[in-house]
């Protein structure tokens, strides 16, 4: 066992997070849903998405280029957080921006249009990314620093390697 959150019972172990059966059925739920919602964006929005993407209902994908956004395989992109890929400021310019494989865009975070982040990365709650994000790292902040490189990711989304803070 690696860690334990004591407030909501759930325990990472190296396996993956152990949920309660109430944690799990609420778990199956969202993925239904956003399982719909990302069916929706493929079919409906044009946008290019990858296989196994869990994409919040709530998250935002531009809505006025969304052919612009390209996401891999096995991303997740939570609540409010939202991907661009136009900028009025720019003449309207229309870009693209381009997200990997096993990418965890967390809570309110906002990708800026043009970007491309690389696979294996965490972008923390409320990160602003303004740069292009190489491969196997956590960033935080706004703008977005790199705290920890060279982490990885399971298909699930957990870190199965936790990485370090760079030099
Ligand atoms: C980024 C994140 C994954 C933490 O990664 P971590 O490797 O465990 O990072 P740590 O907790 O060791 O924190 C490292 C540093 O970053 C800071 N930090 C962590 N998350 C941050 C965030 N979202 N914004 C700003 N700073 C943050 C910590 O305060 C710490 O700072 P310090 O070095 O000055 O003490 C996590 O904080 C996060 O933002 N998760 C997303 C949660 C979310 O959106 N959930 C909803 C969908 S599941």
């Amino acid at each position: 066992m690696i860690k334990e959150n004591s407030i909501f019972h759930v325990f990472v172990t190296k396996d993956g997070p152990q949920r309660t059966f109430k944690q799990k059925i609420k778990v199956f739920l969202f993925l239904v849903v956003n399982r719909f919602y990302a069916f929706y964006l493929r079919k409906f929005r044009g946008v290019d998405l990858g296989r196994m993407c869990n994409i919040n209902r709530k998250s935002k994908i531009d809505g006025v280029n969304p052919k612009g956004v390209h996401i891999g395989d096995f991303v997740r992109i939570s609540q409010n957080a939202l991907v661009l890929a136009h900028d009025g400021y720019r003449d309207g310019a229309y870009l693209d921006t381009y997200i990997g494989n096993h990418v965890n865009i967390g809570y309110g975070a906002v990708i800026n249009p043009g970007l491309k982040i690389g696979n294996h990365v965490i972008i923390g709650a409320n990160a602003v990314v303004t740069k292009d994000v190489p491969d196997g790292c956590i960033l935080v902040g706004n703008p977005a620093k790199i705290i920890k490189v060279n982490i990885k990711l399971h298909d699930k989304g957990y870190m199965i390697c936790r990485g370090e803070r760079p030099l």
